[in-house]
């Protein structure tokens, strides 16, 4: 199951650190290529060495390396992970990273790498249900860290509650889990539009927003790593395409629409994340305006409404979600949006919000239901809050 995988597991300093080597071992079994840091402190309960010899691979420990080895190394092993899992992780891993702190080996590449990582905490019941420990936990979830919930028993402390490591088989139950899920869009063509589109005034001017594109790609990377076919229509952004999608650049909304039609009877799933024009100048100056009066008047025209149109001809087979940028009365505007369209789901969000909307590398969004369910998603990255919206779109299908 996880043959070419690289697997980066971090220990941390406590008792449950000796599952750590059952673990690796498990994962190794699966076909994952595993390499092992510790912090100092889990050198205390089980020495490097057995890593090595378990994980094959050299460990890498804040004892034993120069400090000015760490910049390379931590980098190397960030980049090449596919997936980090720290397990045992103690109240200290959690709370550094969960404040940016980067002091060690371990904290410093958790805090480099972009693979998805899962912490496996273990520790004294009470120091896990400290408020502060949980608010560590709830502040790395929302921006789209994953935590597995401690076991329930006896602690090796004498104290019975939440904080036993979960069971080996289960962690490495978890992290294969976050693989085959990458494969549950297989078989499905997905249609994205992103960023924002330009409408012309002359051969240097026009009418645009504020879209940067940034999330319509992160859903367009989100299909792709779940395994969908998946073809990109984007407005002008400054963002790099993933390889392995189908991109198509347009500028005016017109473009947009006859893009889009050409690829929606071939498309599955339609998501338009972008942000079109509703209006574009009645007239394309042939040349560039010149600077001649006190004032200029620009008469504007409706631009076709493509989400609208895409819902009148939209067939059963097919899911049609669409975004609603709002100022104000949010649900309203939105719910009044998705009936219109005749949507399947509607992702709301209100772009007045510090770390919502245009250009943020974040997003607050509400998921809105056909059958009036609302799901409220807290701020996190475009790219955490994409995975959750394909997540929702996969139930409705
Ligand atoms: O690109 P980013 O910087 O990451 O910003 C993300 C975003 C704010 C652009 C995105 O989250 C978002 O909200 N996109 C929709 C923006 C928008 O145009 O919303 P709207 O409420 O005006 O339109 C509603 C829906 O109809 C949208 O799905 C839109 O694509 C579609 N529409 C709108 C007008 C039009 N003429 N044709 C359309 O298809």
């Amino acid at each position: 199951m996880l043959k070419g995988k690289n697997i980066v597991v971090g220990v941390s300093g406590g008792i449950a650190a000796y599952k750590a080597v059952d673990i690796v071992s498990r994962l190794r079994k699966q076909g994952a290529e595993v390499y092992v840091i510790m912090t100092s402190s889990a050198t205390n309960f089980v020495t490097p060495t057995t890593f090595r010899e378990i994980s094959a691979n050299p460990v890498v420990t804040d004892m034993w390396d120069e400090p000015k080895n760490w910049n390379v190394e931590h980098i190397a092993l960030a980049t090449k992970a596919d997936l980090f899992l720290i397990a045992p992780a103690t109240a200290n891993i959690i709370g550094k990273v969960a404040n940016g702190i980067a002091d060690d080996m371990l904290s410093t590449t958790i805090m480099a790498t972009k693979a998805p990582v899962i912490f496996a905490p273990a520790m004294n019941s009470n120091m896990y249900l400290n408020p502060i420990v949980q608010s560590n936990i709830k502040s790395l979830t929302a921006i789209g860290y994953t935590f597995m919930d401690p076991d329930v028993g006896m602690l090796a402390c004498g104290v019975e509650g939440p904080g036993r490591l979960p069971e080996p088989s289960a962690i490495v139950e978890r992290v294969v889990s976050m693989f085959v899920r990458s494969n549950d869009l297989c078989g499905k063509k997905i249609l994205i539009t992103a960023g924002g589109t330009i409408e012309p005034i002359d051969p240097v001017r026009y009418i645009g927003n504020r879209s940067s594109g940034k999330m319509g790609y992160a859903l367009a990377k989100a299909a792709l790593s779940r395994g969908a076919q998946v073809t990109l229509i984007s407005g002008p952004t400054s963002l790099q395409p993933p390889t392995g999608i189908d991109v198509r650049y347009i500028e005016t909304a017109a473009e947009m629409q006859n893009a889009v039609l050409e690829e929606f009877n071939d498309s599955d799933i339609i998501i338009k994340a972008a942000a079109v024009a509703d209006y574009r100048p009645q007239e394309v100056a042939v040349q560039k305006i010149k600077k001649t009066g006190e004032s200029i008047t620009l008469t504007l025209v409706k631009n076709p409404d493509i989400l609208y149109e895409l819902g009148k001809i939209k067939k059963e087979r097919q899911l049609l979600v669409g975004f609603a940028a709002e100022t104000q009365d949010l649900i309203e505007n939105a719910m009044s949006k998705m009936t219109r369209k005749n949507l399947d789901m509607i992702v709301a969000n209100d772009v007045t919000m510090p770390g919502a909307g245009f250009n943020s590398n974040t997003n607050i969004v509400k998921l809105i239901f056909k059958d009036g369910r609302i799901e409220e998603i807290p701020k996190m990255s475009k790219d955490a809050i994409a995975s959750i919206i394909l997540e929702n779109i996969l139930k409705l299908g």
